[in-house]
């Protein structure tokens, strides 16, 4: 990666200002999902080793520029206080006298939270007034926070035209290797899956991957069913965007032409629609009738996917496989959790972004064959879209 890294800076004494993302799940003041507050770890170790004063800060959910109690960072600073084995102050604002003050007050190898930066308009506004004031709060701008880094924020990008160093954290280099290696110089057969509901989120990555010649992409989710409808199946009631129908038939013929196979569900479990509770079966797509909604992949398309990453040297995958949020539907998903650690214990390079996909590598309990588990959503797909991200491009060159 050719931008300045945390490791060439100078952190002793200095106030470091540390772009995480902390955006995880928080119910009742609990931390639910703790992935990406250990995945900023090891800077915010790195950073309190060499006596930096550690100032970190991120957004939590959509709060819209108004301060929301749910959305509040202070559970987080608690839960990061345990993991870290030290007190972690918390300022009740990003900026003003409130940031201000607990800035003053920390001292050399001290760790310091601010309150979410969306609690005000300016940020994702990426305003200049308010990107300056957090300029001012520090000597030295690390960004580690890959999850955000496809956003153009006045944290991850307006705040870097004030620094005089703006450096990569350790998370964010290494999101980046990985990521670039299975984008730039893949392993072969390397092989794409993609889940989710909507073709139209997922159209540019798929440009991207065909213009790479990936060699196979495995699609499932809902977003399946606009292939489907596209070739003239009938889809019942399943989600479908008919807006893209034309669009699906576009990738296709492109993949086609550059020898990029395709490869649809063969089976999946549908519901009636006027019988949700008491009606579900798992039947080849093709005998769908016109009231039945398809929510998961099949066993037999488990066992396709498994098998078109039997040879696979890389793998890639992003999104779920069904409604996995709902017990039941989140066998497809699941499946293929099991079938890429499978593909990683066979020496396969497996990266794995998206909330529903990690969560089912948990699920699955194979969260430790994985290669690299990514922190991005959004972030990776834009990535792996073949974007530059605009928190990656604001950052020093080396
Ligand atoms: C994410 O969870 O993808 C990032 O934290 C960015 O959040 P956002 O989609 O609300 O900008």
């Amino acid at each position: 990666m050719g931008k300045l890294s945390i490791k060439d800076l100078d952190l002793k004494g200095k106030r470091v200002f540390v772009r995480v993302d902390f955006n995880v799940p928080v119910k009742d003041g609990k931390v639910e999902d703790d992935t990406r507050i250990r995945a900023a770890l090891p800077t915010i170790r790195y950073a309190i080793e060499r006596g930096a004063r550690v100032i970190l800060a991120s957004h939590l959910g959509r709060p819209k520029g108004a301060r929301v109690e749910k959305y509040s960072l202070r559970p987080v600073a608690d839960y990061l206080s345990e993991l870290l084995g030290r007190p972690v102050a918390f300022a009740d604002d990003c900026v003003g006298a409130a940031a201000r003050g607990a800035v003053e007050g920390l001292k050399d190898g001290e760790v310091l939270l601010l309150e979410n930066l969306r609690f005000h308009k300016e940020e994702e506004k990426n305003d200049d007034a308010f990107a300056r004031e957090l300029a001012s709060l520090c000597d030295l701008y690390v960004n580690d926070a890959f999850g955000t880094a496809h956003r153009a924020h006045a944290s991850t990008v307006g705040i870097t035209k004030f620094m005089e160093k703006s450096a990569a954290g350790l998370l964010m280099e290494k999101e980046l290797e990985y990521l670039g290696r299975a984008l730039h110089d893949p392993k072969r057969p390397f092989v794409a899956i993609l889940g989710g509901a909507k073709v139209s989120d997922k159209i540019p990555v798929i440009n991207s991957l065909i213009s790479r010649r990936v060699d196979r992409i495995l699609i499932g989710g809902a977003m399946a069913y606009t292939f489907f409808k596209a070739e003239g199946f009938t889809v019942g009631k399943s989600l479908v965007e008919d807006n893209m129908l034309e669009t699906a038939r576009e990738l296709k013929r492109r993949a086609g032409a550059e020898g990029v196979e395709l490869v649809l569900p063969t089976d999946h479990q549908v519901v009636d629609s006027f019988d949700p509770l008491h009606s579900r079966k798992t039947i080849p797509v093709e005998f769908t009738n016109i009231g039945q909604v398809g929510l998961d992949i099949g066993k037999e398309t488990v066992a396709l996917f498994a098998n078109e990453i039997k040879d696979a040297k890389t793998v890639i995958w992003n999104g779920p496989m069904g409604v996995f949020e709902e017990k039941g539907f989140d066998e497809g998903t699941v499946g293929v959790a099991r079938a890429v650690a499978e593909a990683a214990e066979r020496g396969a390079t497996v990266i794995v972004g998206g909330g529903d996909s990690v969560a089912a590598i948990h699920q699955a309990g194979v969260a430790d064959k994985i290669t690299h588990i990514s922190t991005g959503g959004g972030a990776t797909l834009e990535f792996l879209a073949g974007d530059e991200l605009p928190g990656v491009a604001a950052l020093n060159d080396k």
